[in-house]
């Protein structure tokens, strides 16, 4: 009987779950339905170099993810960053420093995952669509129709809404995931072709269509001769224009960001938009991880805790500590 562990989805979830079960000597097989890794801690490589479309920064405040971060720093996966911060209330812009440790991963965001994927065996663009067990072990099929398998359990690292149907063998895990309610944000970055006059590299926005912004190449290890911005807007203003057409998204997310921020904003050289459509998790949640651990199925992800890249981190450990325990 096989013993490979397969685990669907390539995000912290799934790889933070993959790294803590290949430690305890288990073999593992991962899916991802994107073309490379990283979920929402992806970054879009571009003209103006990469640019991190989802996560921002990451804050760590559990002791196991502090000492987990601080060993990527001293590889070099993730350094500090400290931007010159700003809050946007009721139509007034204030600098709004703090003593919070933000991390970002370097060169780009997407460097953590990479690292943490490693050489370990992934087949991508691999959008699975069924997980059904056998009489004595599992096997996935994909959209394509392919099948895969067969594995001694199966670990679920996908967003709530697209963990739900895959958990359909276990009906109370599903019914778990099916409760979880996702929100979107449309997120857009743009190229200066010479700085904009301000001081600002990350602003929180309370109110109108944006909710944050940041300057991408106040990040570390970010350079090229772009002035680079990430824009978030609101999941309100998200949820409420999440068909709008990509161009016209730019074009009002550009038009609000020209408001706020109180200097010259030409036409940007080049800008794209991405649509996250599940973006982060309407609540929090103290799951840890789902689990049927006589049926072998999980899942983790961080719409099991905070929403957040601890969350994430934090739910694939989790699953992966549930899963070993049952094999003891
Ligand atoms: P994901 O990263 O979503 O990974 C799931 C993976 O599963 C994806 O790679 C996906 O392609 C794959 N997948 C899905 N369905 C299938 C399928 N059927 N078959 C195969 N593969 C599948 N967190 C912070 O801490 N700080 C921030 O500043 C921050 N900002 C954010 C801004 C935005 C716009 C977004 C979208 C998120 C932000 N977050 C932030 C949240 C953070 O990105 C997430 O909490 C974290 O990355 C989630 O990791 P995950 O592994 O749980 O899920
Ligand atoms: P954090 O502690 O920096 O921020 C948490 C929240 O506190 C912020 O959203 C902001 O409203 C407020 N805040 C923090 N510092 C501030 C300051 N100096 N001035 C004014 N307000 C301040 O980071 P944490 O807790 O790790 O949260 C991660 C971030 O990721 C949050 O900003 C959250 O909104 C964002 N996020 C965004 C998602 C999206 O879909 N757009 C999804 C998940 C997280």
């Amino acid at each position: 009987m096989s013993s490979t562990i397969a685990i669907i989805g390539t995000g912290l979830a799934g790889l933070s779950a993959a790294q803590a079960l290949t430690s305890a000597g288990q073999a593992v097989q991962l899916f991802d339905k994107s073309r490379g890794s990283g979920g929402r801690m992806a970054s879009r490589r571009s003209d103006a170099g990469a640019l991190d479309l989802g996560a921002q920064y990451f804050t760590a405040r559990d002791r196991r993810f502090l000492e987990t971060v601080q060993s990527w720093h001293n590889r070099g996966w993730v350094a500090e960053w400290t931007p010159s911060l700003y809050n946007f209330s009721d139509g007034q812009l204030s600098y709004s420093p703090d003593e919070q440790t933000r991390w970002v991963g370097t060169p780009r965001m997407s460097s953590i995952t990479r690292a943490l994927l490693g050489a370990l065996p992934v087949t991508f663009s691999c959008r699975i669509s069924e997980v059904f067990r056998g009489t004595r072990h599992w096997q996935l099929q994909d959209t394509e129709g392919e099948s895969h398998g067969p594995f001694s359990q199966v670990i679920i690292a996908t967003p709530a809404p697209q963990a739900s149907t895959l958990l359909a063998a276990a009906p109370k895990l599903a019914g778990a995931a099916a409760s979880v309610a996702m929100e979107p944000t449309w997120a857009v970055a743009m190229a200066f072709d010479s700085a904009l006059d301000t001081p600002i590299e990350a602003c929180f926005v309370q109110d109108g269509p944006l909710s944050w912004l940041a300057r991408n190449r106040s990040k570390p290890g970010r350079d090229g001769k772009f002035d680079t911005w990430v824009l978030h807007a609101s999941n309100e203003w998200s949820k409420q224009h999440l068909d709008l057409p990509k161009e016209q998204v730019i074009e009002q997310l550009h038009g609000a960001f020209a408001e706020l921020i109180g200097c010259a904003v030409p036409p940007p050289a080049f800008a794209l938009a991405h649509r996250w459509l599940y973006a982060r998790p309407v609540s929090a949640h103290e799951w840890g991880a789902l689990a049927d651990a006589d049926l072998g199925l999980y899942a983790c992800g961080d719409w099991c805790l905070s929403g957040r890249v601890e969350g994430a981190w934090l739910s694939g450990q989790e699953a992966a500590r549930r899963l070993l325990e049952h094999l003891r």
